[in-house]
């Protein structure tokens, strides 16, 4: 590092603020990447501010000692603090600085005198904000000495203490706020002294002169305050993440880095769990639009989290789910007293009398419930017992603890509220003591249990991105994910998709003969195939055909061995024309007429029946012959409430209290049941679900002699939104061994469609007009609902790019639609993509499941055409 290869700062030049902490302060190879950093604001024609937190510790051991008694014991605790600063000027190869000197005496001076002079909590801030003295002066001589001039600057001659109501000589003296409004007689003052300053993060200075700290997340807030004062161009804060993620990456290592967030957003996240940032240090710079980076330290190379303003230009979105734990609640009854004038003042006081800060309210006829937060409040069980025996003498009162609060976090939550309906359903599964929808609109927090809060977690952040509440597509918020920064190289690398580089110049020639257009890549069949191969369990698998017909994937399926499901005659014919004669068929229809039995007991296919109806009415149809029964074992599951298939609410299977009247009936008939059934829905990612369904089936088969098989249905989801957890196949393989070995009497049948197909094709279409309007950007493509009904069906999301510039930077956020007159027409929403022109080649990804098979030729437009690449 050499100053003079560094661009002087012009009179004008702005404010850079960064901030480093205790771990970052504490080592020469830290000290170091401090100066590189430095010296690269100031390239970019930055006068820079350097904050310090104390060498790691040293506040702990600071507050130590002036918990000792003792003048020996409190000489030889500051003599060991002392040690740890010249051990680190030992490996600087640096002579003491005169500054750091005079903080050493003085430390050991105040330590010998001990408190009785200034008064207890006049000198316990006074010792305590030696560590920031003494770890500045240090970094000022070093960062010199390498090169890079840095003045030391005294932040109490900077940062004023500001008297507020209620505070106490503790709070005033320990928790100090500072006047943050801009000085410019500041900014003036410094730049004309020079260009780099290290200053102390913590302290302050109150009216009459004595030495003051800031609290919990002091450093942060120091340099927020600086950067207020000074107005800076921005606050960095190095630490030793690369910024705030959607959820605490210990608990959900899946969480992803939020790139961007407007001061609100931050503070609530920061308010409700993350630790990465002090709530406190944002206020300061809300009001004086600055806006704050957060960056690691070790690998600066990482984007880090930007929190600035408001912007309005993405998607709404769920930013991040937090967990509280070691929450109190207070729950008080009473009954017809709530209306009296002053009730509730009343009971409020008593939280005022007992210092307790309440932080969340539900509210009800008979009720009042609050919690108490354990980072607001010091909540031993002694001061929640004397607040509940003043509180008796109003209401009954109940102490629920310990509970948890969960709070999801987003602007604008009450919009988001109709994507969290899988949310709910897991909450309503659980004991919530309360639920609070803040009235800025930000947060909805439910509080539950405690202990549920570890598994709940992760399983809600996925729940999340599968519900496209967050908005895990859109690259401007969202960066990698933890594991992908930090994990030990566990993650699997995603696949890449097969259009997106091999294929690609292929699909924009076959784009450029015709839009709308399917293309099947019949790798990806085999690839998908393979998978389902390899689960050991499985006696036959069939491929379910009405996610995808088309001739080539029949032939591809059939050549992997697989045998066929079909629901209609069509599909019988479909299939029949193109496998081999020996291929076992399934005909599975729901509701048929009974041509359609006729008809498939004139071939080779098994027969599953679904209802009384058949048998009761038709019985001579299927006198003498093998069918399989399916069963509605009374729940559903999938994507969306449309593709469950279980259930009351369901048209499917025969019920459960039916079973033994089906069974009479079969034997009148002379009906032999072979095999059971069951197809739960569409879309399931949870391995555990197959194993339980097969275990269901055969503990009713053990009732029936004849059955010697299960099908335990398709089903098998594949994710869309980006990280979003994909289906565990060597868990599915676990469970289904687990289970066949436990019934190993009965062969394992299973009957995907969409897991074979569905990545496999793409739709590509072209752009034809696009149209402002209001707050959106409208894209229109030549094909929408009509070629794929799957976005207006189920809120379907389906990854859209533009093939002709998947290299641009995505800058727009458009909604995607097609020419159909229906306002449902939309293929995508909010979509951040690159600007695009007429002609633009638009893809739209894993539309080879219930794609072609679903469109129409509504207003008639013509169909997409379908071709296969090997
Ligand atoms: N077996 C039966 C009895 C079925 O009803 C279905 C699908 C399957 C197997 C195959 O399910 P898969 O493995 O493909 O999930 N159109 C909706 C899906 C409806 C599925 C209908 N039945 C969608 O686009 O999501």
């Amino acid at each position: 590092m050499n100053s003079t290869e560094t661009a002087l700062p012009a009179t004008d030049a702005p404010w850079i603020v960064m901030k480093f902490g205790g771990t970052s302060v504490a080592t020469l190879p830290r000290w170091q990447n401090i100066g590189e950093l430095v010296a690269s604001r100031q390239a970019e024609g930055a006068r820079v501010l350097i904050v310090v937190s104390a060498l790691t510790g040293v506040t702990d051991a600071l507050k130590q000692l002036c918990s000792e008694s003792k003048a020996i014991n409190r000489s030889e605790a500051a003599r060991a603090i002392a040690q740890r600063h010249y051990d680190l000027l030992d490996h600087m190869q640096l002579s003491m600085p005169a500054t750091l000197g005079e903080r050493l005496e003085d430390l050991a001076r105040l330590a010998n005198e001990g408190a009785a002079t200034l008064g207890e909590l006049a000198w316990q801030a006074q010792v305590q904000a030696h560590g920031e003295l003494m770890s500045s002066a240090l970094g000022a001589a070093f960062l010199s000495h390498s090169g890079l001039p840095t003045h030391w600057l005294d932040a109490r001659d900077c940062l004023s203490a500001v008297a507020l109501p209620n505070q106490n000589e503790r709070t005033r003296l320990l928790s100090s706020m500072v006047d943050s409004r801009p000085d410019p007689a500041l900014a003036a003052r410094l730049a004309a002294q020079g260009d780099v300053f290290i200053t102390q993060g913590f302290i302050a200075r109150e009216s009459q002169g004595r030495t003051v700290l800031l609290g919990r997340g002091g450093s942060d807030t120091s340099a927020s305050y600086f950067g207020a004062l000074l107005k800076a161009q921005r606050v960095e804060i190095w630490t030793d993440v690369a910024g705030m993620f959607t959820a605490n990456p210990r608990q959900v290592p899946g969480a992803r880095l939020l790139q961007r967030l407007d001061y609100e957003e931050a503070q609530e996240i920061a308010s409700t769990g993350a630790k990465v940032l002090h709530p406190r240090c944002l206020s300061p710079l809300r009001e004086s639009r600055v806006p704050l980076l957060i960056k690691d330290t070790n690998r600066p190379e990482l984007d880090g989290t930007v929190i600035g303003p408001e912007v309005r230009a993405h998607a709404p979105s769920v930013k991040a789910i937090s967990a509280r734990k070691g929450i109190t609640l207070v729950s008080m009854e009473s009954v017809g007293m709530w209306q009296q004038v002053g009730f509730l003042a009343d009971v409020f006081a008593q939280f005022k009398h007992h210092g307790l800060s309440v932080d969340l309210i539900g509210s009800a006829e008979t009720n009042v419930t609050v919690s108490l937060d354990p980072t607001e409040n010091l909540l031993d069980s002694d001061a929640i017992a004397a607040l509940a025996t003043d509180l008796a003498k109003v209401c009954r009162v109940k102490v629920i603890a310990p509970c948890a609060a969960i709070t999801l976090v987003g602007r604008g939550m009450r919009s988001l509220l109709h994507t969290l309906s899988g949310v709910l359903a897991e909450f309503g599964q659980l004991r919530v003591h309360l639920i609070s929808q803040s009235s800025n609109n930000l947060n909805l927090t439910f509080v539950v249990d405690e202990e549920v809060v570890d598994t709940l977690l992760p399983h809600l952040h996925d729940l999340l991105i599968s519900a496209g509440a967050l908005r895990t597509d859109d690259s401007a918020l969202f960066g990698p994910s933890w594991q992908a920064l930090y994990g030990n190289g566990e993650s699997v690398a995603a696949t890449t998709a097969w259009w997106r580089d091999a294929q690609r110049e292929a699909l924009l020639e076959l784009a450029a003969e015709k839009t709308p257009r399917y293309v099947y890549h019949l790798p990806t069949v085999r690839r998908q195939a393979g998978a389902l191969k390899s689960l050991g369990a499985v006696d036959r698998l069939h491929y379910a055909v009405k996610a995808n017909t088309h001739p080539a994937i029949l032939r591809a399926l059939a050549a992997e061995g697989f045998a066929f499901e079909c629901v209609s005659p069509g599909e019988l014919q479909a299939v029949s024309a193109i496998v081999p004669a020996s291929t076992p068929l399934l005909f599975t229809p729901n509701f048929a007429p009974r041509d359609d039995y006729a008809l498939a007991l004139d071939t080779r296919a098994t027969v599953t029946l679904d209802a009384l109806h058949p048998l009761e009415h038709w019985g001579e149809l299927f006198h003498g012959r093998e069918v399989v029964l399916r069963i509605d074992l009374g729940r559903g599951l999938g994507h969306h409430e449309k593709v469950r298939t279980g259930g009351s609410g369901s048209k499917f299977g025969v019920p459960l209290d039916q079973l033994t009247q089906f069974l009479q009936l079969a034997q009148t008939h002379g009906v032999t049941v072979r095999g059971l059934h069951a197809h739960l829905g569409s879309g399931v990612l949870d391995a555990a679900h197959w194993g339980e369904v097969y275990v269901q089936l055969a503990s009713l088969a053990e009732r029936i002699d004849s059955v010697v098989f299960l099908n335990i249905g398709g089903g098998l989801g594949v994710p869309s939104h980006p990280g979003e957890a994909s289906l565990d196949m060597a868990e599915l393989d676990r469970v289904l061994r687990e289970v066949k070995a436990a019934y190993p009497q009965y062969q394992l049948w299973m009957e995907p469609g969409r897991y074979l197909v569905a990545d496999a094709g793409v739709l590509l279409a072209r752009v034809t007009q696009q149209k402002g309007k209001g707050a959106y950007r409208y894209l229109g493509i030549d094909t929408g609902m009509n070629s794929l009904i799957r976005p207006a069906l189920y809120d379907a999301w389906h990854e859209i790019v533009n093939l002709t510039r998947l290299d641009e930077s995505a800058t727009a956020l458009y909604q995607v639609v097609g020419p159909i007159c229906e306002s449902g027409d939309v293929l995508g929403t909010d979509r951040r993509l690159p600007e695009a022109d007429e002609g633009d080649v638009m893809l739209i990804a894993q539309t080879g499941a219930y794609g072609k098979v679903m469109s129409s030729h509504y207003n008639l437009r013509d169909e997409a055409d379908e071709i296969v690449i090997e």
